[in-house]
């Protein structure tokens, strides 16, 4: 083992707490009953969490409960301690009202946890779409030395014959059950079959994305994202996590001398060439102001949207994670922006050493699903943000664009990139469901359909929503998308173009909240505006109309998060959170 230096750790402060031998006697005393030792404890090796996502109703990150036996023989042999402890769970997929909520609930709880028991470091494990963000900003915000371990995607799913992925394989089927292509068996059978083993989602979705943006952000160790979950480097990943663990809190390497304003901007660039969930800009504004980055919607727009498609995977491009892991993963990709010169290499990472260095020797073997950067899948393939009378924030994940779309909805000649359609409005996603189909509304192919009272405070928790299916006749018909915007997100594996996290939402009086069914919607992508064609004085005469009503509260969560949470384009974060950072600079009271 290399020399270390002297370190006092903050654990000593309970185990050896000065003058205080009564405290220390309580604090030692109950650790024992497990087997540990006095002696160990107050040996002086740091004590090294493991923040625990995984259980039986977090199956996403299920797998950590196995890994975490590796990542402990790592802290050990590393000489540390390791203490595992369990995070509040996330699953996507299963949480109703909707798993956005939680970012923030794991979030507060992992900051009461990591600063007030004797923790000198963590090892956070990830997987689920929230379980990064909510483990990297609760890191911040305690400023302890924090490493990242995913736990990996599933194995790639097939069904007769072709690949289907996490999630996508649900609104692709979902189209089809609607044209009445398939039965309800079959929709059943296609989406199991996208789930063949242990692991999180096996598409760039929201998982995979922010995975891959931990890793960009300099937090986890080189190629640790894509490594499928039941792949032998992904224990042996799990143990080499644990042990560098240790080295960080001997090197006090915590996240403030990690995370910086390049860090950030890494990772938006990063999120475009991966062709990434758009979940990620909520998460990456999030986790920078916790990290006390400045990064705004501004630079969605100089450095997210310029950006070419380097990763042919699920749902811009063809393949999953096996084969985005076998083609070198993340430093792969990060290695072509390094070439192309659009990467701050500079930023530091959890190896001690700047991103860039981490990346040397790793050129992808596969072409195909790698592209280099001068060869891309599509040119200028990020996010484009966008404004109007209807909001002042909004996203669109261009990757996804198909060319029948374009062809439909934006290459009218002489203005290509503009369109016009008429709003179908609905009133959260109950009122979707039930009136979509409804002949009244005379939906055509021209119709562009709205979905409000979908943002954190309406829903509550921001609802992944606003990738609408067309009614069922425009299904029949061969038309699989219409335009749709909404102040909720969508899922990161839909490949539905949607303009979303629009903000401010309709629940505080964003513009939404005064669109009505009938007017006519401008979208001008060359311009970046969306905006109703509703002149002023109409629109303030509908505003004696008031805010269109939203469901009240039924948990106390739902009550705290409603007065705490902020708009999308800022994060979604816990305002009064926010002023916290560095916490773990005042040692709590005995
Ligand atoms: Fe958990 Fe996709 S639902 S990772
Ligand atoms: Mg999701």
């Amino acid at each position: 083992m290399v020399d270390r230096p002297s370190v006092r750790f903050r654990s000593r402060d309970w185990f050896d707490a000065p003058d205080r031998i009564d405290m220390t006697a309580l604090y030692l005393e109950r650790f024992m009953n497990y087997g540990i030792t006095p002696q160990e404890l107050r040996s002086g090796k740091p004590i090294i969490g493991i923040a625990q996502t995984g259980s039986d109703i977090s199956p996403c990150n299920r797998i950590h409960l196995d890994l975490a036996k590796r990542v402990r023989d790592g802290i050990r042999d590393a000489g540390g301690i390791p203490m595992e402890f369990p995070v509040h769970p996330i699953f996507e997929n299963c949480r109703r009202p909707t798993a956005a909520m939680d970012r923030n609930l794991a979030y507060m709880g992992l900051v009461e946890i990591l600063y007030g028991y004797p923790i000198d470091a963590v090892v956070l494990t990830t997987g689920c779409d929230k379980t990064t963000p909510a483990g990297i900003m609760a890191a911040s915000t305690v400023d302890i030395p924090a490493i990242v371990l995913s736990g990996g995607p599933m194995l790639d799913g097939w069904h007769e014959g072709d690949l289907v992925g996490s999630g996508t394989v649900i609104w692709r089927s979902r189209r089809k059950l609607a044209a009445g292509l398939i039965d309800e068996e079959e929709f059943l059978d296609a989406a199991a079959s996208s789930a063949p083993s242990a692991g999180h989602c096996n598409t760039m979705g929201t998982a995979s994305t922010m995975n891959a943006v931990a890793e960009g952000l300099g937090l986890s160790l080189t190629g640790c994202s894509a490594i499928p979950a039941p792949y032998r480097e992904r224990g042996q990943m799990a143990y080499e996590t644990g042990r560098r663990i240790v080295d960080m809190a001997y090197e006090d390497l915590r996240p403030s001398k990690i995370l910086s304003r390049e860090s950030f901007l890494n990772a938006i660039k990063l999120v475009g060439a991966l062709g990434g969930s758009s979940n990620a800009q909520p998460h990456i504004n999030a986790m920078a102001r916790h990290a006390g980055v400045e990064l705004t919607a501004d630079d969605w727009r100089i450095h997210g949207y310029d950006v070419p498609l380097l990763v042919n995977m699920q749902p811009a491009g063809k393949y999953l994670g096996e084969r985005f892991h076998r083609a070198g993963g993340v430093p792969a990709v990060m290695w072509e922006l390094q070439q192309a010169g659009k990467l701050f290499d500079k930023a530091m990472s959890v190896t001690g050493r700047p991103i860039g260095e981490n990346l040397e020797g790793r050129e992808s073997p596969d072409r195909e699903m790698i592209t280099p950067y001068s060869a891309p899948l599509k040119e200028r393939a990020g996010f484009l943000v966008l404004k109007g009378n209807l909001f002042d924030f909004a996203i669109m994940k261009t990757s996804v664009i198909s060319e029948e779309f374009r062809q439909r909805y934006l290459s009218e000649p002489g203005r290509e990139g503009v369109y016009e359609g008429r709003a179908i409005v609905f009133d959260g996603p109950d009122d979707y469901h039930e009136r979509i189909n409804d002949p009244a509304l005379n939906i055509d192919e021209r119709c562009i359909l709205v979905v409000r009272g979908a943002g954190p405070l309406g829903f509550p928790g921001s609802a992944e929503v606003v990738n609408m299916q067309p009614p069922d006749a425009l299904l029949k018909a061969g038309i699989t998308s219409l335009p749709t915007i909404g102040d909720g997100r969508q899922s990161g594996t839909s490949d539905s173009p949607s303009i979303l996290n629009a903000s401010p939402e309709s629940a505080v009086g964003g513009g939404l909240a005064w669109l009505r069914t009938g007017d006519t919607i401008r979208i001008d992508l060359n311009q970046g505006t969306c905006d109703m064609l509703v002149d002023d004085a109409e629109i303030q005469k509908r505003k004696a109309d008031g805010i269109p009503p939203t469901p009240p509260s039924y948990t106390p969560w739902q009550e705290m998060y409603r007065q705490t949470v902020g708009q999308l384009d800022s994060g979604g974060c816990m305002e009064p959170a926010l002023k916290y950072r560095g916490v773990v600079a005042h040692p709590p009271r005995h």
